[in-house]
């Protein structure tokens, strides 16, 4: 099985979401495994827990410290914890923007209410003074805005005749320690599986001008220029020819780039079987933390070296507004 992904916890309180993360992570097959457990309260009870179960944990009190500070402060305890996610369980401070769109895509919370039905506070009062149904619990991935991040997960709970905001809190836990490991699983895996690798390159790739796909050897590939006489730009290799890897083969300007790009960096690139002869790098899309932007550049830099010159001329002209 491919590395776990690391993942560190934020709590304010109690942490029972916390503990029901760390418990599904020791279930075999995981997909994650807990380095850290962060609160901004030195006496959360959470804390004591992932303690005894041998997490490494971290506290600072947020009081009297600047918002960005405290949110540095507990960034670096991740960061030097391993952290590739950050998985915020209870945790009751707001984050600056800049921290947000630094853990972009790597931020999940939980929120107790059926989004977008009431973000904020005092979410289970609301639903039953509207009269629904159902309560419930989101997870969601983090975004500037309040509780508006893409909906990873959701779960319903019943309201009941005579329910309290008290009971229906009670019962909501449950469904949420149920769904918060598990989309967490499911998220973390995405990285290695090849269907939603391809569909993310597959964007990037049909976003460029005058593009469009074709298979090459049973692989999808992807060229510039008209139907007919259009030349491929990348490739799409799921494990070929006995690798591991997961890769976009893109072209660089020739071997020697080629070479050093693997060689200096060998867990990002790679020399494909047959097409590196040619200068087609690989770039290993199945690991943690691939930079899409950075795939995006070598798309449009691989893009450029073959489109037609009138259309990269227009791309350039249109660049410079
Ligand atoms: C949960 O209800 C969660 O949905 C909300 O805060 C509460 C945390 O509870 N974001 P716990 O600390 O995990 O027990």
């Amino acid at each position: 099985m491919a590395d776990k992904a690391k993942v560190a916890i934020f709590i304010s309180g109690r942490g029972s979401n916390m503990a029901a993360l760390l418990y599904a992570s020791q279930l075999p097959e995981a997909a994650y495994e807990v380095v850290l457990v962060a609160a901004n309260d030195p006496s959360a009870d959470g804390l004591q827990l992932a303690a005894a179960e041998g997490v490494h944990t971290f506290a600072l009190s947020h009081q009297g410290m600047p918002r960005a500070d405290h949110e540095a402060a507990m960034e670096k305890a991740a960061r030097q914890a391993g952290a590739d996610y950050i998985i915020l369980a209870g945790y009751m401070r707001i984050l600056t923007d800049r921290f947000v769109k630094r853990w972009q895509e790597r931020m999940l919370n939980i929120h107790p209410s059926l989004l977008p039905k009431y973000p904020g506070l005092d979410t289970h009062q609301r639903a039953i003074d509207a009269g629904d149904s159902h309560g419930g619990v989101s997870v969601h991935l983090v975004t500037p805005d309040l509780d508006a991040g893409e909906v990873l997960g959701q779960m319903k709970v019943a309201i009941r005749e005579g329910e309290t905001a008290e009971s229906l809190a009670e019962r909501v836990r449950y469904a949420e320690h149920q769904l918060y490991p598990r989309i967490l699983g499911d998220y973390v895996s995405r990285e290695s599986d090849p269907s939603f690798l391809l569909e993310r390159v597959r964007k990037l790739a049909l976003a460029l001008p005058q593009t469009h796909e074709r298979e090459s050897h049973g692989a999808p590939g992807w060229r510039a220029g008209s139907e007919k006489s259009g030349k491929y730009f990348a490739y799409f290799n799921d494990q070929h020819h006995g690798s591991d890897h997961v890769a976009l083969l893109v072209k660089t300007s020739g071997m020697d780039e080629l070479l050093n790009l693997v060689e200096a960096q060998p867990h990002a690139y790679f020399k494909p079987a047959y097409y590196g002869a040619s200068g087609w790098i690989g770039l290993i899309l199945n690991r943690p933390n691939l930079d899409w932007e950075h795939v995006g550049e070598w798309l449009e830099r691989s893009w450029r070296s073959i489109a037609p010159k009138s259309v990269t001329r227009l791309m350039n002209v249109a660049e410079e507004f």
